[in-house]
């Protein structure tokens, strides 16, 4: 107690320790416990913008390109897979809050006049695709604190939505104190520290780290890693023409992007950052960069990335030492107060980190720019209505002759 006490103090965090005489002996060992192992440096992640480098735009293999050489890519991803070459990681650590439900985001049910999970979409189309290969592949979800039991009893009540469960393996990210607006960490309980999952970046090393990856059934042979968002219910997932592509272009990675609809949609752009592959989230492009044109009239800043990355277990093994930028957001996160009340704020109050899977593309030696058409594969369910909507989705499952 007395080394915590005086490890808190030094960094003028010992209110943490405020409770702590009223804690029985389980509790004053699970508090300690947390403090010693969470991760301070967000102390340090200060209130600076993060510099990045000399932006430029970049080209993509386009639909043109690649509906050429379709059949070729799609035989030759079709063999890694075969071949046990391949594994997905479907990244549902994140907080539906935006769709109104405290649920797993995977657990909305986008079906009409019959029950049609988000889940489920994402499920069948591994599925289609483990049916063409002829053999399943691992598939590894990412879960944070928050949602773990949850979704791993859903999948387990849902029978596996058909898909093999030998070959479905839960792991959790990891968690990041939060920060109020003096710097201060917070408390959420007298014997815990307010913490929030760190981010959508931490899935490799939380992957590594977790016993399912090295137990998992054909993990040591596989090679490359399809990570994919929860909230696109078009998603392809461990598309084998994209597989295909990547390989034949010897890229350490590749990264599904579409044509943006307008300057300012909301979605990540696949750029150059001082000469490499880079990826700026949509808050980050100037206006010139949001609306700069080429001479054909399009967007020079026109490709947009839809969380659907191939990235090479050999070259994300040599870049695993590199830490990843911390973002910061200001959100509302729950506190108890100096008299040890529970505050549920109603607007934002304090930071929380996060690190993001963008970042990682920064660090591959290099990434193929993948083009694919936005009505075919990419809904994404992020609001209840309007842009990106549960509405909006709807419509393209419709389109894509997918009855709800
Ligand atoms: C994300 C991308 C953005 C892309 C857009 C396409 C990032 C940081 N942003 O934006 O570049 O254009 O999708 O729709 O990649 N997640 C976790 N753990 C977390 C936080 C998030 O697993 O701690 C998961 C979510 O469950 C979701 C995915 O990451 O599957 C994306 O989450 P979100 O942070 O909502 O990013 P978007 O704003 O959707």
């Amino acid at each position: 107690m007395v080394d915590i006490f005086n490890k808190l103090s030094a960094i003028g965090q010992e209110h943490l320790l405020r409770f702590y005489d009223e804690l029985d002996e389980f509790q004053k060992r699970k508090l300690t416990e947390q403090i010693d192992s969470i991760d301070l440096s967000v102390l340090d992640a200060g209130e600076c913008e993060l510099t990045r480098g000399h932006f430029e735009p970049m080209g993509a293999m386009t639909t043109e390109q690649i509906n050429a050489r379709r059949q070729e890519l799609t035989e030759t991803g079709l063999e890694a897979i075969r071949q046990g070459r391949v594994g997905a990681v479907l990244l549902a650590g994140g907080q539906g809050s935006r769709l109104g439900s405290d649920k797993p985001k995977g657990m909305f049910n986008i079906g009409v006049n019959r029950q049609l999970f988000i889940f489920e979409c994402l499920m069948n189309e591994l599925r289609r695709v483990t049916a063409t290969a002829g053999t399943p592949l691992p598939l590894f979800i990412m879960t944070s604190s928050y949602n773990d039991r949850e979704t791993r009893e859903f999948f387990e009540q849902q029978g596996y939505f058909g898909y093999d469960k030998e070959y479905v393996h839960f792991f959790v990210q990891e968690q990041l104190p939060t920060v109020d607006t003096n710097g201060r960490l917070m408390l959420s309980a007298k014997d815990t520290v307010a913490c929030a999952p760190n981010g959508n970046g931490g899935w490799y090393t939380s992957l590594r780290r977790s016993e399912v990856f090295r137990q998992a059934r054909n993990s040591a042979g596989i090679e490359w890693l399809n990570v994919f968002a929860v909230d696109n219910v078009l998603q392809k997932i461990a598309d084998p023409c994209f597989i295909g592509a990547v390989i034949d272009s010897k890229s350490a990675c590749g990264a599904k992007v579409v044509s943006k609809i307008s300057p300012d949609e909301k979605v990540g752009v696949l750029c150059l950052e001082d000469g490499r592959p880079s990826v700026a989230e949509y808050y980050e492009l100037t206006p010139e960069m949001q609306t700069e044109r080429m001479q054909d009239g399009t967007l020079s800043y026109k490709y947009g990335v839809i969380l659907n990355y191939l990235f090479n277990i050999n070259e994300l093994r040599r870049t695993a030492g590199v830490s990843l930028p911390l973002h910061r957001a200001f959100k509302k996160v729950s506190f108890i107060n100096e008299s040890g009340e529970l505050i549920r704020p109603e607007e934002p109050n304090a930071y929380k980190f996060e690190t993001l899977v963008l970042d990682l593309i920064k660090l591959q030696s290099s990434c193929l720019a993948f083009e694919v058409e936005r009505e075919k594969e990419f809904a994404p369910v992020k609001n209840k209505t309007g842009i990106d909507s549960v509405e909006s989705a709807r419509e393209l499952l419709i389109k894509n002759g997918i009855e709800l």
